[in-house]
């Protein structure tokens, strides 16, 4: 799970995908990471933690870090947050394997609209809530995809 300072986005979408993941019995590895480095070792924005507080998902052990082109290696799945991330992500990737691993998160739900995910850093409570709506309808869908 790739935004681009990996404490609000990304680590919304860790915490939640773990969750979902957890319910479901599947044992699942899932990472966040950015692709800046401005907030490495930090924790997730406030703002984030707090919404997820509100559906029962815990994120405070979480701190921040930037995307290593390893993870293309590690992961059999990146996706991006938002067109930003994407094109960072893809500019990162060296081969065809490399990019078949990549897509944006959104497009689990809507296949091929390359539905960005807003950042909220700069706006209110609203703008995690939404991230919060959006990404829990993907992990839904990804759990959904893995079990059958
Ligand atoms: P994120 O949000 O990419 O969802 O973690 C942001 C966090 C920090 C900044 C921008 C977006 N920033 O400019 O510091």
């Amino acid at each position: 799970m790739v935004c681009l300072g990996n404490i609000c986005r990304s680590p919304m979408a860790e915490g939640i995908l773990r969750k979902e993941f957890e319910i479901k019995g599947l044992e699942i590895q899932v990472d966040s990471a950015g692709t800046a480095a401005y907030h490495i070792g930090e924790p997730a924005d406030e703002r984030a933690q707090k919404e997820l507080r509100k559906h029962g998902i815990d994120i405070s052990y979480e701190r921040a870090q930037k995307f290593k082109y390893e993870y293309f290696a590690e992961y059999d799945r990146i996706f991006a947050m938002d067109q930003s991330n994407y094109a960072d992500l893809l500019y990162m990737a060296k081969t065809d394997k490399d990019r078949a691993k990549l897509d944006m998160i959104m497009n689990v739900v809507d296949k091929g609209r390359n539905i960005s995910i807003p950042d909220p850093y700069y706006g209110g409570d609203e703008g995690f809530a939404r991230v919060y709506r959006m990404l829990k309808s993907a992990a839904e869908k990804l759990v959904e995809i893995e079990i059958n």
